[in-house]
């Protein structure tokens, strides 16, 4: 069981979208999945078009310390959301928890231990978290092996990360849990400079631990909130749906040890994406920018096909592709070249040569 939890203290910066599309994604990709609300906002719940008169409990019932008629187990609050996808609605009540507990100590752990108290296993939980770093959030990260950190594009959302990151400190310091943390940039719009802006900034302040899918802008993420269903099935072809599936693979292929993610089987009949992460890296002394371009990307130079400098001299980006034969080649300082570490190279209709690379 995997447990992730969506968290940024910055309000509005896709937390909810990203719980609720994440976790349709890896149900439709056939992972077992149960998606907690802990916003006392309940915005999750409600993007899942669940409203009260649905449910029978929620996770304030069943994080309470209260008296027993109170209290629920988290079985009892579940609400089925589609196939492979339940769903632990949120309430209002839950902004008021943390005054309820006396024992502060263990009060911390309460997420922690009714996840491991469930009865039947999910394969990942996903958790959207609220807007601010209080008790609700650290419980989340408390029991979280991965948080990913949404950071909005197109404003200066990365505010506050550093509190977030000091928190994923605290809890490995405390009570020696160590979550792996990754930033997902969202509401992208590489067209915008601000946009190419906060990607650098983001860079500098997450290194390595940037996913590799960004989440596009589109009118659809509101158009399926409103009719209270997740991306796919709204619009399946949204860029979206299409992000949101491959970040759901990116993910997989980050947590689920990799015979299990090579094993993986797309649903039949269903909308599904069946790229695989491939790593590609260049040495080269003194550049200022390299970027990879292929069929994969129609061969364009944008921010989605710049690699960034991992350590000196050493250029890195992962890329998704499908099954099937690839050709690209790297673009550095402007000058075209094979990649090579790559020995498969054949010739182009323009009497050059492209690295080839093929998937089965
Ligand atoms: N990829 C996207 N394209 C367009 N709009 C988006 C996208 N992602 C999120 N939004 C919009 O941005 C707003 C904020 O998104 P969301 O509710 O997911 O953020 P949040 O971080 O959960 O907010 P809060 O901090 O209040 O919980 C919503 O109106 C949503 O429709
Ligand atoms: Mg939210």
């Amino acid at each position: 069981m995997i447990i992730i939890s969506v968290s940024n203290q910055k309000g509005g910066c896709g937390k909810t979208t990203t719980a609720i599309n994440l976790s349709a994604s890896l149900a439709s990709l056939g992972k077992k999945t149960l998606l907690v609300d802990l916003d006392p906002q309940a915005h999750a719940t409600y993007g899942m078009g669940i409203h009260a008169e649905k449910i029978t409990g929620s996770m304030y019932n069943v994080m309470t310390d209260q008296a027993e008629k109170k209290k629920k187990f988290i079985e009892d609050i579940l609400v089925p959301a589609g196939e492979g996808l339940d769903v632990a609605p949120s309430h209002i009540l839950l902004s008021t928890i943390e005054q309820e507990f006396t024992n502060k100590e263990e009060s911390v752990s309460r997420l922690h231990q009714i996840l491991h108290s469930l009865s039947f296993p999910y394969d990942f939980i996903v958790i959207d978290c609220p807007p601010s770093l209080g008790f609700l959030t650290f419980n989340a990260l408390r029991t979280s092996d991965l948080v990913v950190v949404p950071v909005e594009l197109s404003s200066f959302s990365l505010m506050g990360v550093d509190k977030l990151l000091s928190m994923v400190e605290l809890i490995r310091v405390k009570l020696q849990h160590t979550p792996k943390v990754l930033a997902l940039p969202t509401m992208v719009d590489m067209r915008t400079n601000l946009s190419r802006h906060m990607m650098d900034q983001i860079r500098e302040s997450f290194g390595e631990h940037v996913l590799s899918t960004a989440i596009r802008q589109t009118v659809h993420v509101r158009e399926s909130q409103m009719k209270g269903v997740p991306l796919l099935r709204h619009c399946p072809k949204s860029k979206g749906t299409i992000d949101y599936l491959v970040l759901a693979q990116e993910i997989m292929a980050k947590t689920l040890p990799e015979s299990e993610f090579a094993a993986l089987t797309p649903p039949k009949g269903r909308e599904v994406v069946t790229n695989f992460l491939r790593d590609f890296s260049v040495r080269t002394e003194s550049a200022s920018e390299v970027y990879i371009v292929g069929d994969f990307n129609h061969w364009s130079v944008s921010e989605q096909s710049r690699l960034w400098e991992k350590e000196k001299g050493i250029w890195q980006k992962k890329v998704f592709l499908g099954p099937g034969k690839h050709r690209y080649k790297f673009i550095i300082d402007g000058n075209w070249v094979t990649d090579p570490s790559n020995d498969h190279i054949e010739p182009n209709p323009y009497g050059g040569v492209d690295s080839v690379l093929e998937i089965t």
